[in-house]
């Protein structure tokens, strides 16, 4: 049984698109391309012609990195356009849903609504510590629920869904709902990632992405890793040569060994001022309560949330507010410890204000 026969019909139907050849040591007048290289054009693969309709080499390096293999990730441009074609894949507009739990990444919701998607929530509470009640959850999805994204470390609240927890869902599911792992934030959490057990739960979908740990953003490069048949689907959708040649290029570089031991030692900096930085802010008679995190961001409850953020914008740093069921809440992503320490300094001006009183 395979959860790729819960994909729309139509796109089970679909065929990729049949680009132009693309063939070492020819003469190429197969694509409309330009025949000349502008002075400016500095890549090694140059850009009159057309990116590979998907980059092979860096698919390759990608998969070493996450220990799948090739046939079972797609290179995206962001972990933001595999959730876009996850839900484009499996969500037929108006029947279908997805099941969210509440808080978390709002761009899970963005692209059902984009599809046409019934968004199915399941509410944490931070007096719980946004713990999920997976019983609950369970009960929520029904015949309709295609997918369940689980965002682990969950941006905004910080907390990992445990691994019991996560396999009960996989079990319980089985191949009536794909279950998408966001691990976004995984390299901060020192957890194994789920990518592992794509052999033995052949409903599991995991997103990677090289925009946190390995600080490539401004890249757009992220991954979907799960069954070949998945990836083939998302494939067929996703727009011939999304990946630009200097994208391509940059993060083939990025994922050289001595790129990724910076990065690694990076990732032990951050976590090292993630825990000063909220052991500091701990002291402050203001702040309510702050949420343990696995991530590079911490969410922190304080009693004038409105104060606070005017303080930061006065002194030009921003923060993250959400409001809703996190209304007295604000999210802090772990900058330089400069930055930090601006960051306390303005906590330290809140002091002599409105805020303490
Ligand atoms: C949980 C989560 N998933 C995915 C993304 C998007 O990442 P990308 O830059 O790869 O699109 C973010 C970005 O903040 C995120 O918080």
């Amino acid at each position: 049984m395979t959860i790729a026969k819960l994909a729309r019909p139509e796109i089970r139907a679909l065929k990729p698109y049949a680009a132009a050849s693309q063939i070492d040591a020819t003469i190429r007048l197969n694509a409309n391309e330009a025949p000349w290289t502008s002075r400016a054009d500095r890549f090694r693969r140059p850009l009159n012609r057309y990116p590979e309709i998907r980059p092979a080499r860096l698919r390759s390096a990608l998969a070493d990195r996450y220990g799948c293999g090739e046939e079972n990730l797609l290179v995206t441009r962001g972990t933001s356009e595999g959730i876009d074609l996850l839900l484009r894949v499996f969500c037929r507009a108006g029947q279908d849903s997805m099941l969210i739990i509440a808080p978390t990444f709002s761009m899970y919701r963005h692209y059902a609504a984009v599809q046409g998607a019934r968004v199915i929530e399941v509410e944490t509470s931070g007096h719980d510590d946004f713990a999920v009640d997976i019983d609950a959850l369970l009960e929520s999805c029904d015949a309709t629920t295609r997918l369940i994204f689980i965002c682990s470390p969950n941006n905004p609240t910080g907390t990992s869904m445990p691994r019991d927890n996560l396999l009960r869902l996989l079990d319980a599911r089985g191949d009536r709902s794909a279950i998408v792992v966001d691990e976004a934030y995984i390299e901060f959490a020192g957890e194994p990632s789920m990518v592992g057990l794509l052999h033995s739960y052949s409903n599991l979908i995991v997103l990677r992405t090289l925009s946190k740990a390995l600080a490539y953003a401004g890249a757009r490069c992220g991954s979907v890793i799960g069954p070949a048949a998945v990836i083939d689907m998302l494939d067929a959708v996703q727009a011939p040569y999304a990946m630009a040649t200097p994208v391509v290029e940059c993060v083939e570089n990025a994922l050289q060994a001595e790129n990724l031991n910076e990065a690694e030692q990076r990732v032990s900096d951050i976590v090292a001022e993630r825990d000063r930085l909220v052991a500091a802010i701990d002291q402050f008679s203001f702040v309510r309560k702050i949420w343990s995190s696995a991530a590079n961001f911490f969410l922190i409850e304080v009693d004038n949330v409105e104060a606070l953020l005017e303080q930061c914008v006065a002194d030009k740093i921003l923060l993250r507010y959400f409001g809703g069921s996190l209304a007295d809440c604000i999210r802090i992503t772990v900058g330089s410890t400069a930055e930090n320490d601006r960051l306390l300094q303005s906590f330290e001006s809140v002091l002599n204000t409105s805020i303490s009183s």
